[in-house]
């Protein structure tokens, strides 16, 4: 069996792989193959035995052991052609895919060309649809908390307004969550465009009760109404995303251009990708593992294991390329209660 993990790296992604490693072996005897870099490993035929021994203690480890590519061998001369070479070199029985939304697209398209896969699903961009959560989001959100707590005692000590910028380039899960769970005073994601105007009234607000500071939350796919998102270059990747960066700059020259407050941006970045899981990811990303070994052992392929209320479920690959998962507006209504 192989295993791959594709996209922007997740917390968790090593307890899934430790996960399927550890049931696969000890309960149905399997043996493993990790690919290396995601879909890249297949293409160039690149990839390591995973045992029990390689798998040890890799549970708290950020990143993956077998590392991350945007690869899409839809884009590469003769790549599917290449993947299926290789699948069928290493005697692979079937795929477990670790990705977001790209990584398991070419999963799905794949399994049309008869390979066995089967999804789990990985971004902090939390983005997916059908499963409630992905594993790696939980860990984004804690540090994006912990980073408006810490600018919430320098925002006041200076009587400034701080903007924290996140990831999030087509939702703004990580931003609604982090504002909610931190205080926010205006959170702005991709879902509704905002009004610099509107944000500048809050602001004002809160210092006409005394409070001269505030805090706005921007998630980097965020855009100004009737305006555009905020590149950071012209550069797309394979799958054909462009690099969103800098909202939180253009916000910060806006509000100060309008209003006689200090203005200061911090872009967090891959500081929340990086780094050791959460419990609540740990436990998730464990649960997805087991789920998958389990999907591929009752030949469940072209599926993905996907967290429904409390259970780990199979949904089909189908229905959840292609079909992003957005915030509500009804959520946002929950933080707006507490702007300005
Ligand atoms: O897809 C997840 C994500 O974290 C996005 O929110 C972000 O725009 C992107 O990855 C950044 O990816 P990279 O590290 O490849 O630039």
């Amino acid at each position: 069996m192989g295993i791959l993990s594709g996209g922007g790296d997740a917390p968790g992604t090593n307890a899934v792989i430790r996960a399927v490693v550890r049931k696969g072996i000890l309960e149905y005897k399997d043996r493993f193959l990790g690919i290396r870099d995601g879909w890249k490993g297949l293409l160039e035929g690149s990839s390591i035995p995973l045992d029990l021994e390689r798998t040890r203690g890799i549970l708290p480890m950020g990143g993956s052991i077998l590392g991350f590519s945007r690869t899409n061998p839809f884009k590469h001369k003769d790549g599917v052609t290449k993947v299926l070479e290789s699948f069928k070199k290493t005697r692979l029985g079937a795929l477990i895919v670790i990705g977001g939304d790209d990584t398991l697209g070419v999963a799905h398209k794949m399994g049309a060309l008869g390979l066995n896969c089967v999804g789990v699903p990985k971004t902090i961009d939390n983005d997916l649809a059908v499963t409630d959560y992905t594993f790696g989001f939980n860990t984004a959100v804690s540090i994006a908390t912990e980073t408006l707590d810490r600018l919430h005692s320098t925002a006041e000590a200076h009587h400034r307004v701080m903007i924290l910028e996140v990831m999030g380039r087509y939702t703004g899960w990580i931003a609604i969550a982090a504002g909610i769970a931190g205080g926010a005073d205006a959170i702005l994601i991709p879902e509704k465009p905002f009004s610099v105007a509107e944000i500048c009234s809050y602001i004002k607000c809160r210092k006409e009760r005394g409070r001269n500071f505030s805090l706005v939350v921007v998630a980097e796919g965020a855009k100004p109404k009737g305006g555009k998102e905020v590149l950071y270059g012209q550069k797309v990747d394979e799958f054909g995303n462009v690099r969103f960066g800098g909202v939180g700059y253009w916000l910060g020259r806006e509000i100060e251009k309008s209003l006689e407050i200090e203005t200061r941006v911090v872009v967090l970045g891959h500081v929340q990708r990086g780094g050791t899981p959460t419990s609540f990811d740990r436990i998730l990303a464990t649960r997805f593992g087991i789920g998958a070994i389990d999907l591929v052992h009752k030949k469940e392929f072209g599926k993905m294991v996907a967290l429904v209320g409390n259970r780990i479920l199979p949904v089909r690959l189908e229905d959840v390329v292609g079909k992003r998962k957005r915030v509500s507006l009804e959520f946002l209504k929950v933080a707006e209660v507490f702007f300005g």
